[in-house]
């Protein structure tokens, strides 16, 4: 199935975005784009000159200034770069420099957008859109899991706390808050493993995009 569409994954931390709009891009041809990469850049790029990520002109100045080599940078994960990027994320010129990144990302060639506003901002118009759930004690679990297997022994309980605080602030914020769109479909994965829920999202995909396919004109 060749398309050139844009498909919206949108959710809280840790639910397992990445792993299935990975997926679904390589099953359908798209690009894929992590947009909490940029997120994460900015906020690096804050810290890194010593200053506060609520600091508001110095993160706008620094999403404005990201190059595309800020996206590789092996120090985008862990708890301090996962709550400069929720921070900085809050703030509205942030986002506005980011949005065009994003608008042209997608429309060149459609693509899979992961991220916590695909569907409710950055491309309000998709024709698919996923809502990525699951608990918030599986999402901590799963993030847990992910550390350990990077060698880092972190403590259960606060890293769901650190999932539970970020999502609190992503959510409650007044610029693109975290919240799914009025037409996603919800997809909630606490008891799926990530190849039960890649092949229920990829059948949700297929049949949103069967309904919305008139189909070949009739003689
Ligand atoms: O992008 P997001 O933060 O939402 O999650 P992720 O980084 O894609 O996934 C977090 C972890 O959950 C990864 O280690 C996945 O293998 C695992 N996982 C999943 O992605 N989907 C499930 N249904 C179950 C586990
Ligand atoms: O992988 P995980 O779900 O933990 O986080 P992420 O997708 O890499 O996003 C990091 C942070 O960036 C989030 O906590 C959000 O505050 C922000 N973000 C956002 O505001 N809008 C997006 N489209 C993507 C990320």
């Amino acid at each position: 199935m060749k398309l050139a569409i844009v498909i919206a994954v949108d959710g809280p931390a840790a639910a397992g975005k990445g792993t299935l709009a990975r997926r679904l891009a390589a099953a359908l041809g798209l690009p894929y784009l992590d947009t909490g990469l940029l997120y994460r850049a900015t906020g690096r790029r804050v810290l890194d000159r010593g200053a506060d990520p609520h600091d508001a002109a110095i993160a706008a100045a620094e999403a404005a200034a990201l190059h595309p080599d800020d996206l590789a940078r092996d120090d985008l994960r862990g708890p301090a770069a996962d709550m400069a990027a929720s921070t900085v994320a809050a703030i509205p010129a942030v986002r506005a420099a980011l949005l065009d990144w994003q608008r042209d990302f997608g429309r060149r060639h459609g693509a899979v957008l992961d991220g916590r506003d695909i569907g409710t901002v950055v491309f309000p118009e998709a024709p698919v859109k996923l809502f990525v759930t699951a608990s918030p004690e599986e999402r901590g679990r799963r993030r847990w899991l992910e550390l350990l297997s990077r060698g880092v022994a972190a403590d259960a309980a606060q890293v769901e706390a650190e999932i539970r605080a970020r999502d609190a602030q992503d959510a409650g914020r007044a610029v693109a808050p975290l919240k799914p769109a009025a037409d996603a479909l919800l997809l909630d994965t606490t008891r799926m493993d990530a190849e039960a829920a890649f092949a229920t999202a990829l059948a949700m995909v297929r049949s949103r995009l069967n309904l919305l396919d008139p189909g070949p004109a009739k003689a």
